[in-house]
């Protein structure tokens, strides 16, 4: 896979992806956003990737959709593409694990993709906003929901209302990001704990994943029944009596992703 807005660097069973438009503090272009889709699709299908980690750089993960390419697209160029469904709802279908690391601004669509991530790890210098507002516009890639649904309303009104950044440890207080991790230790860690992931059955993590996903989509009620068949379904899996025999015979689990 041969890209130019993206950076893939494989590790074992996980993939980096780096966004790579570092002069443009790694906006969101359209050409950005398809190379991803297009890394994800690939990805998908693949069987000797089970993870994907997601980062920018030092100075920011990405500050947002790109602003000059957006500046002149009129009504009718943003409704008939269908922009931002077009490409970068592709993470968020993405049925594999997927972990933001966020070091500097995640600003605006930045912020929004890393939120369509699974889970967020924060550099100490991570900043997130959504300051769509500035612009006479309003976020457009899921900030007034996800956002919402993370932090509350309070916080995430004022946010959206006034463009105030949050740095990284607010950001972990209100729930945004999962933890704070020294600026010089994101990546190895963000790293390790993709392998931790990596080791584990990826039908039962898939599961996982969407029994979490789908409490945000539907009532506690339906999502505990949901929750519960899936739960129930993990037996029929060759992993899950690898998983509890080796607990029993006090040795390390070898799962089979069966
Ligand atoms: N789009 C296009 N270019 C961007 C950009 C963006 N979102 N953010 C930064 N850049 C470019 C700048 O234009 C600049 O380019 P030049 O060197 O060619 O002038 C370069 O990146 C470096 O940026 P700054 O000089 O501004 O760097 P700074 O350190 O002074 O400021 C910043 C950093 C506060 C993040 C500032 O760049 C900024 O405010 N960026 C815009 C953030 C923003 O408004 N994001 C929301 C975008 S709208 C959106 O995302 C819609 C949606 O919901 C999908």
């Amino acid at each position: 896979m041969s890209f130019e807005n993206i950076i893939l660097e494989p590790h074992g069973k996980v993939m980096l992806i780096r966004l790579n438009r570092p002069k443009a503090l790694n906006a969101l272009s359209p050409a950005l956003t398809k190379e991803l889709g297009t890394a994800l699709d690939q990805l998908e299908h693949d069987d000797n990737f089970a993870v994907v980690v997601l980062t920018g750089d030092e100075k920011a993960f990405a500050a947002g959709a790109d602003i000059k390419v957006m500046k002149d697209l009129s009504y009718m160029d943003v409704y008939k593409a269908d922009f931002i469904t077009d490409t970068w709802e592709r993470i968020r279908t993405f049925r594999k694990p997927t972990i933001a690391a966020v070091a500097g601004y995640a600003l605006g669509g930045g912020c929004e993709l890393a939120m369509m991530c699974d889970f967020i790890l924060a550099a100490e210098s991570a900043k997130f906003g959504q300051p769509e507002i500035n612009l006479g516009t309003i976020p457009g890639a899921g900030g007034t929901q996800r956002l919402t649904r993370f932090v509350g309303k309070s916080k995430a009104m004022e946010m959206v209302l006034t463009a105030r950044m949050i740095d990284a440890n607010e950001a972990e207080r209100c729930g945004l990001v999962s933890r704070v991790i020294p600026n010089d230790k994101l990546i190895e860690e963000a790293l390790a704990v993709a392998q931790k992931i990596a080791g584990l059955s990826m039908p039962i993590v898939m599961m996982a994943k969407d029994a979490v996903n789908r409490s945000y989509e539907v009532s506690l009620s339906e999502g505990i029944h949901f929750e519960r068949r899936l739960f129930h379904s993990t037996f029929a899996t060759e992993d899950q009596k690898e998983g509890m025999n080796a607990f029993a015979e006090k040795r390390k689990p070898v799962f089979k992703n069966k």
